[in-house]
């Protein structure tokens, strides 16, 4: 695929799905931003991504900040003059039942960086996409459709989600804009560990039809072709890539 030209925006991008994602657009010889809170995890990737040749920026910014957000669409005008994708990857998981003492906690901690960053990163965008005839890619989750324990905010932050890529979608399709999710099931990141679930991704392999975890690159692959002109005709949709995990 080439994307020479196009401007992409990757929020997480230090990390997991985002750093594949954001490397995979630099393949592609995208000119893309690297967003995410990590500088030292950033390094890693941008290391990879100037490899290919492609321009990109790094930006160390906390999405759910609301001056940072501001100042990555700024940033990104700045150098480029325009932005065609934004990529709505960067998310936290805290594991925990509705008994325990922390769970509103973990939903406070989760909902301005899950939901509220996206909203606000695409209000911000969405007057330059209108230009581009952009599109836009969240990172929504199969915990959006199960009832799992113990990931109830979470997978509440990711239904919501999946209902703002819809409105989203139907609210810019007038102006050329299209929006689009992915619900990955399990894939290899680091997002277990750092959730607290008393559980590791060998654990969940019994929970998928094709006994099997995803990699990073499986989900950067789809990202690349939703954000590119050959999903023209796709706006609204949420596609699912989990190994056959919502039918077990
Ligand atoms: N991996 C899975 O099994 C799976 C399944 C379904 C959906 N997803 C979704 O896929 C997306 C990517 O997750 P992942 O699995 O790749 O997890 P990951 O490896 O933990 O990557 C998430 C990245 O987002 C960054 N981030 C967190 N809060 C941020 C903030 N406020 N501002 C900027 N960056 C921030 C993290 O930085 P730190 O490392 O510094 O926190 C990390 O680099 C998420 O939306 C997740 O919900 C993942």
């Amino acid at each position: 695929m080439n994307l020479k030209g196009k401007v992409v925006i990757v929020s997480g991008a230090g990390s997991g799905i985002g750093a594949k994602t954001a490397e995979f657009f630099s393949r592609a010889n995208a000119n893309t931003v690297l967003v995410d809170m990590n500088e030292a995890k950033m390094k890693n990737v941008s290391e990879k991504c100037k490899a290919f040749g492609a321009e990109l920026i790094v930006i160390k910014a906390d999405v759910s900040n609301n001056e940072d957000a501001k100042r990555i669409i700024d940033t990104t005008l700045k150098k480029f003059g325009k932005i065609d994708v934004l990529v709505n990857s960067a998310a936290v998981a805290c594991y925990g039942s509705i008994l325990d003492e922390t769970f509103m906690k973990s939903y406070d901690g989760m909902v301005n960086i899950n939901l509220r960053a996206i909203l606000q990163l695409t209000c911000l965008a969405a007057p330059y996409l209108i230009k581009t005839k952009g599109n836009i890619v969240n990172i929504s989750s199969v915990a959006s459709m199960q009832t799992s324990r113990n990931i109830g905010a979470y997978a509440t932050l990711k239904a919501a989600l999946n209902h703002f890529t819809r409105t989203a979608a139907a609210e810019l399709g007038c102006s050329g804009v299209r929006v689009n999710a992915i619900s990955p099931g399990p894939t290899y990141t680091d997002i277990i560990k750092n959730s607290g679930a008393p559980f590791t991704f060998e654990d969940l392999k019994s929970a998928t039809l094709l006994n099997r975890i995803s990699e990073p690159d499986e989900i950067a692959d789809l990202i690349l072709y939703l954000a590119s002109d050959k999903s023209k005709g796709i706006t609204g949709s949420n596609f699912v890539i989990d190994n056959g995990n919502l039918l077990m």
